[in-house]
């Protein structure tokens, strides 16, 4: 795809990009360009763009206002000690966003003109990219149904790919201190035949409102249950889980395996294919809340972790319920996840040798 090129001319000074980047937050600031490719049932994509960061225009009866044909990734581009930066797995992005089309009846976007607009954008704004140890610059590539129509008989024709890009420091504003998470007996994230293994815009809409019990209840973010017995463990809001035991002289991590309600994270993934490497048994599995809670208070189960683009690896410190609540461990990070935690960073941030060639030069 041959992209036009327009400049932003009115780019954010230096001196207030260094202030943010000083402080970046999460998800708050965007940088000074962002790519739109258009797509049209008969046409294919088209209309490729690198162009200012800006407002968009849409047709109030724009499809995704009403009917939420929307899916999103997510990824990162990490600053290099020789001032070189890399991305992290775009190819993983790229297909996982072409298997959530499928399941969102969307057009699929051929995997070299994602990773390509991926450079395109960052290569454009490669100064945008933190130099601080552990910011990164996260990068939202993103889809959606622009067409104006509001039956609801057939997906759209027409679709708008985007992608915006942010500076990153942590997700969570507490750093790597443990995060507390809710079991939400109300709600439920995804169920079977659903859509939770797409990244669609929709799960998470339809999350927040056990996210704020969460909050309500002085945890952090909610683990959703499964939908049928709301025991099974899936994934919390922005992480899958790992479970890790160990007391024992082989330690051992058990996640829960894809079932078609939880996403299919690329962290999972790298840790899944990382942690044998390190002497760590990995099983994809099932795990229950009681069990959960009975293997912490036996010691067998000594570690918890979240992973995922945004939120690296964060420990789980305590667990609470409407009728239970407990630690995990002493409630301070562990070993294996911090251990983890410094592979997975020392891969992206190039300060250890990347077996799998998973980083990707811009
Ligand atoms: N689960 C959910 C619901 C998420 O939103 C994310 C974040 O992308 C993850 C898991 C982790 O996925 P990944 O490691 O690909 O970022
Ligand atoms: C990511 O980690 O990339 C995510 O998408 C998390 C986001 C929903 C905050």
């Amino acid at each position: 795809l041959d992209f036009e090129i327009i400049r932003n001319e009115n780019p954010v000074s230096a001196e207030d990009r260094a202030g943010i980047l000083a402080d970046p937050g999460w998800g708050q600031h965007f940088t000074d360009h962002m790519i739109t490719i258009r797509y049209h049932k008969t046409k294919g994509w088209h209309d490729a763009k690198l162009q200012p960061y800006g407002p968009i225009t849409l047709d109030p009866a724009a499809q995704v206002l009403h009917y939420a044909q929307e899916l999103f990734e997510g990824l990162k581009a990490y600053r290099q000690a020789d001032g070189s930066v890399v991305m992290f797995r775009p190819f993983a992005n790229a297909a996982r966003m072409n298997t959530s089309a499928k399941r969102m009846a969307m057009p699929e976007i051929p995997e070299e003109v994602f990773v390509e607009a991926l450079e395109l954008l960052v290569s454009t704004d490669r100064d945008w990219v933190p130099t601080t140890e552990g910011h990164s610059l996260y990068l939202r590539p993103f889809m959606f149904a622009t067409t104006r129509l509001l039956g609801v008989n057939q997906p759209a024709d027409e679709y708008l790919f985007m992608i915006i890009a942010s500076p990153s420091g942590n997700y969570y504003a507490r750093g790597i201190k443990p995060v507390t998470v809710w079991l939400s007996q109300d709600y439920t994230r995804a169920a079977p035949g659903g859509t939770g293994a797409a990244k669609t815009g929709g799960n998470y809409a339809a999350s927040f409102a056990g996210q704020a019990q969460a909050v309500a209840h002085g945890c952090d973010q909610v683990v959703w249950l499964d939908a049928v017995e709301h025991r099974w463990v899936e994934e919390v809001g922005s992480m899958n889980l790992m479970f890790v035991y160990g007391s024992g002289a082989q330690p051992r991590i058990l996640t829960p395996a894809l079932t078609g309600t939880l996403l299919p994270g690329i962290t999972r993934d790298s840790m899944l294919t990382l942690a044998p490497d390190l002497g760590i048994q990995v099983e994809e599995g099932k795990i229950n809340i009681d069990e959960w809670q009975h293997g912490c208070e036996s010691g067998e189960l000594t570690e918890v972790f979240g992973c995922g683009t945004a939120a690296i690896i964060s420990p789980v410190g305590a667990v609470k319920g409407a009728d239970r609540a407990w630690t995990i461990g002493d409630g301070e990070p562990g070993p294996i996840s911090m251990r983890l935690r410094e592979e997975l960073i020392g891969i992206q941030f190039g300060r250890r040798p990347d077996p799998y060639n998973w980083v990707h030069k811009v």
